[in-house]
């Protein structure tokens, strides 16, 4: 299916009734995005600009009303399993040792239960686990649980993974270790992730693209193409030329300002403003 995106966003808008007010707030409005099969798209804007917002439209968690999306070509209308989602806090079960934790939408599509162990087994070696198995939620620290919940949704198989700043309540060391992490994870299974966060860094390490939204109401302003080498490592990356002139690119972008990259694609500007590549923007 290589001609039909995996992802479709289209002019997606999703109104809220301010509570009191007789009036509409667009906490998105004409958001438009195209994901390929297996590729790895971040989204950044600041807070408020509608990220979750369009995450829970995306996973079926509420309607757009303005504009639809496709997964495989066909429209999303409410939650599924075939998508799945990883939050900011971990929605573990405290109540569940982590290959329960792990096996639970397994129980729920009702895979038998050796098939259930065996995947969850695996799921577990993937993220590095081995050994906790059978540890509750309030034994592990947060990157664990994190990765708990990673493991979760991997296990049942989604064909496309959303990721609602997964990482935010991490210390910035595990951040780092959680980022390199999910990438080769991602490298292994070929899955489709839509990823947001506020960082910029975060954005620019993970993705192939880098989607930037505008200030609420959210809209894609625009698309950078990361383009560094593949397979990469955060930790490897994060101190590179490539990688900061991107990031600045990036933050020029959030920043609202009249775009400085018109002025630092000129030929013969001083360095530091004329290395911008033509091949980001
Ligand atoms: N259910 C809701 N009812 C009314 N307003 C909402 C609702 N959910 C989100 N909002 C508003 O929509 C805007 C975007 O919120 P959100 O998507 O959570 O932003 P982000 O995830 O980018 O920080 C915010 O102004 C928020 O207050
Ligand atoms: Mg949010």
């Amino acid at each position: 299916m290589a001609d039909i995106p995996k992802i479709e966003i289209r002019n997606v808008g999703r109104i809220f009734r301010k509570r009191g007010v007789n009036e509409d707030f667009h906490a998105l409005s004409d958001f438009s995005l195209t994901v390929r099969e297996g590729e790895f798209v971040t989204i950044v804007g600041p807070s408020g600009c509608g990220k979750s917002t369009l995450l829970d439209v995306l996973v079926g968690l509420s309607e757009a009303n303005e504009g639809e999306v496709l997964i495989d070509g066909r429209p999303v209308h409410g939650p599924a399993l075939d998508r799945g989602i990883i939050l900011q806090g971990y929605a573990l079960f405290p109540w569940r040792s982590v290959r329960k934790n792990i096996e639970f939408g397994l129980e729920i599509k009702r895979v038998p239960k050796k098939e259930r162990a065996e995947r969850a087994s695996r799921f577990i070696k993937l993220v590095g686990l081995e050994g906790f198995e059978n540890h509750y939620p309030f034994e592990l620290s947060g990157g664990m649980q994190q990765r708990v919940a990673i493991a979760r949704s991997l296990a049942f198989d989604p064909e496309v993974l959303f990721m609602d700043e997964p990482f935010a309540a991490v210390d910035a060391q595990t951040r780092e270790a959680m980022q390199d992490e999910l990438l080769s994870i991602w490298e292994k299974t070929g899955k489709t992730i839509l990823f947001v966060t506020h960082s910029i860094e975060e954005a620019v390490g993970l993705a192939d693209r880098v989607a930037v939204m505008s200030k609420s109401p959210g809209r894609v302003k625009e698309i950078v193409e990361v383009g560094l080498p593949r397979p990469r490592r955060v930790s490897q990356v994060r101190d590179t030329t490539d990688f900061n002139v991107i990031t600045h690119r990036v933050w020029e972008l959030l920043q609202d300002k009249p775009p400085e990259s018109l002025k630092v694609r000129q030929p013969g500007m001083d360095i530091g403003e004329a290395i911008l590549p033509d091949a980001i923007i």
